[in-house]
């Protein structure tokens, strides 16, 4: 599977953070138009996050960590997220772009035999679709173990392991701010030499939205110790960013290579 660029809209961007089960329409609609202008068929592959759908059905089963034992929890955040790429489907699809949900509980799963899970996947649907001229879209998930249970999935180590599987030229996470941020700016660059640092950093701020900017930079650190080529941290919710992303341009964000 070849693709050149895969695109994660965090769930901070898509949905309304505060309010259970709402979605950032405005955002969605404008990402969908960006589609619309400057997609071609076989170079991406769509993630998309949990925000106030996922995250907030998950919240009341997981057991502290990712893990969900109850089957009536297993269903319900199954259900949350497919709302929320119900919503993502329509939009696109109104604007002329064939967007194309795959279930990640339908081709990722847990082995786990001792206490180490180990993950497995079968991307051949994913491929198949980029193949068909759709645009394949995954979104965390809850998926499932050997040993009976769930485990939250997050969409960002699913677009990792779809840019490693395509040697995408670009991993890119749509966030709500302009990239990493130091000192209220964001930083235009950091080297792979660097991340070790600004993740102990980002780890050490207390915030929520640093919190997930640690996670999602130990993320990129895992992709580019993998052969992953060059990640970034950019502002989904200003306008053009995608649409210059999709034409392969250089945008406003933190690159990391
Ligand atoms: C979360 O996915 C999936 C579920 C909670 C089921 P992410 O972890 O990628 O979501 P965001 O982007 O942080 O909202």
């Amino acid at each position: 599977m070849r693709a050149d660029l895969v695109i994660k809209l965090g769930g901070s961007a898509i949905t309304q953070k505060d309010t259970p089960y709402s979605p950032n329409l405005a955002v969605i609609d404008r990402i969908a138009d960006e589609f619309s202008s400057s997609w071609r068929a076989g170079r991406v592959l769509l993630v998309h996050g949990g925000g106030s759908f996922g995250h907030r059905a998950a919240i009341k089963y997981v057991d502290g960590g990712s893990k969900l034992f109850s089957p009536r929890g297993i269903a319900e955040t199954r259900h949350a997220m497919h709302r929320l790429t119900s919503i993502l489907a329509e939009s696109f699809l109104e604007k002329g772009v064939p967007f194309f949900a795959i279930d990640p509980s339908a081709c990722f799963f847990y082995e786990e035999a001792d206490s180490k899970p180990s993950l497995g996947y079968s991307l051949r649907p994913v491929e198949l679709a980029l193949s068909a001229g759709l645009l394949p879209s995954l979104g965390g998930d809850v998926v499932l173990s050997s040993q009976g249970h769930g485990r939250i999935l997050s969409g960002d180590t699913i677009a990792r392991i779809l840019a490693l599987a395509s040697s995408a030229r670009l991993l890119a996470f749509g966030t709500d701010v302009d990239g990493y941020l130091e000192g209220g700016k964001h930083l235009g660059k950091i080297g792979r030499g660097e991340l070790k640092e600004i993740i102990a950093a980002a780890k050490g701020r207390s915030n929520d939205v640093t919190g997930g900017m640690a996670g999602k930079l130990s993320e990129v650190g895992e992709y580019l110790s993998s052969g992953g080529e060059r990640a970034l941290i950019f502002n989904a919710t200003r306008p053009g960013i995608v649409a210059r992303l999709l034409r392969g341009e250089e945008v406003e964000g933190t690159y990391i290579d």
